[in-house]
């Protein structure tokens, strides 16, 4: 037998797994590390949280993204080369992770690598006639390359699987938020706050399984920063609202955004950078003649929007008005106080947390789910989460690259 898969078998027999968990999303911020000891699998998940960093992405990092992020047409020269590079680069970044933190790579069993999302191709998001109806996603930074350069067995490009068992390639935050969060005494809504803001419903644990989902809601940082990133070259985000806060919302300017059907689409629904971009705020603003508005008012009526986009999908859930259960807050924009404030407004009644309170950093969640996702792809069982509202595929998801 390759001496690979016999180290494999004896991982996925263990009572625990040492996974380091990576994600970075559409902010393009840095690479999130999350080294994880897992113990069991399934319903009976437990994880311990070892060790948490941002990795931040330098200017040369995210000029390189952003040669193909969210574009429709790139060089694809550009994109091959950029698929192994990022490989590297995130090997490097978790060597570097693992020496801070004093952990030999010959200590982890396993690295659960997202990649870098380039592009989100939902059916009813792209315009390609020869794929009418179906879903695509795209991560760079290949698994080989992650495994070669960590010497640790690498799960990645998780997203495939779920797009071949018929779904969108996202959220896929419902399994681990399942396994991990779901509680006997309440039901939660497990509210991420990335470039693209998503929840996740959980009924109580107990209870049918099968109403758990999740579904984007629309924006959460990524308009806010690309207007920051257009008004003040050089600043990457409104550090603490700052701005928003000092601004006004424009109605005219809001309606005009809140009139794309993606916020009336049934759920559940994922979106991204390429919808929510440059283009779609520019035809806002043109049809409103609000082109010269200023940045505090920009950043006020874009924070109202991503808001409103989450109490919209919160009341298409629940009815408008309806008791909501307790909502707990993860990603980057739980930092921005414009953001929670416009939040606590438009769910008038919802107590909100952070998932800190429920032993999770907020910062570390999403990497965190995907050292999970891997656990379950080496040591358990497709999650079968049942027939809901989002038919969650039963998978589980992850390909497996060795290292040498
Ligand atoms: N202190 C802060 N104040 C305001 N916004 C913040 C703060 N910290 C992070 N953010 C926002 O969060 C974003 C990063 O969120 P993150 O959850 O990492 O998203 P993604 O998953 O898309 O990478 C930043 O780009 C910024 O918009
Ligand atoms: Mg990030």
């Amino acid at each position: 037998m390759n001496a690979a898969i016999a180290r494999l078998c004896h991982l996925a027999q263990q009572p625990s797994r040492r996974i380091v968990g990576l994600m970075s999303g559409t902010s393009l911020d840095g690479l999130d590390v999350a080294l994880c000891r897992l113990t069991g699998h399934g319903a009976a998940t437990q994880l311990v949280l070892e060790h948490f960093a941002t990795v931040p992405y330098g200017d040369d990092v995210r000029r390189r993204i952003r040669q193909v992020f969210a574009r429709e047409q790139v060089s694809l020269e550009y994109l091959t080369l950029l698929n192994p590079w990022l490989g590297r680069l995130h090997a490097g970044m978790v060597l570097d992770c693992l020496r801070t933190w004093q952990v030999a790579p010959a200590a982890v069993d396993l690295v659960a690598s997202h990649g870098q999302t380039v592009y989100h191709a939902p059916a009813h998001q792209h315009s390609q006639a020869d794929f009418a109806g179906l879903n695509a996603t795209l991560q760079l930074g290949d698994g080989d390359h992650v495994a070669q350069g960590t010497g640790i067995i690498t799960v990645s490009d998780f997203r495939q699987k779920h797009l071949a068992a018929g779904g969108e390639g996202a959220p896929l935050a419902t399994y681990g938020d399942y396994l991990l969060l779901s509680s006997p005494a309440e039901a939660r809504l497990l509210l991420n706050l990335g470039g693209i803001a998503n929840f996740t419903y959980l009924p109580r644990a107990g209870a049918d399984a099968s109403a758990a989902f999740s579904t984007d809601t629309g924006p959460g940082n990524t308009l806010l920063d690309a207007a920051v990133r257009a008004h003040r070259p050089g600043l990457q985000y409104d550090e603490g609202g700052r701005l928003a806060r000092a601004g006004r919302v424009h109605a005219g300017l809001l309606g005009a955004l809140l009139g794309h059907p993606f916020f009336a689409a049934a759920l559940p629904k994922t979106t991204g950078p390429e919808l929510f971009g440059p283009a779609y705020l520019a035809a806002a603003q043109a049809a409103t003649g609000t082109t010269a508005l200023g940045l505090e008012d920009l950043l006020a009526t874009l924070v109202e929007l991503s808001a409103v986009g989450v109490a919209r999908a919160v009341q298409q859930v629940f009815g408008p008005g309806a008791p909501l259960p307790a909502v707990y807050t993860s990603g980057g924009g739980a930092h921005n106080p414009a953001l929670l404030g416009a939040l606590r407004r438009h769910l008038p009644g919802a107590a909100f947390a952070s998932t800190a309170a429920l032993g999770v950093p907020p910062d570390a969640k999403e990497a965190i789910l995907f050292a999970v996702l891997a656990n379950e792809a080496v040591a358990g069982q497709p999650v079968a989460l049942g027939a809901g509202r989002q038919r969650v595929p039963a998978v589980t998801m992850g390909k497996i690259s060795w290292p040498g």
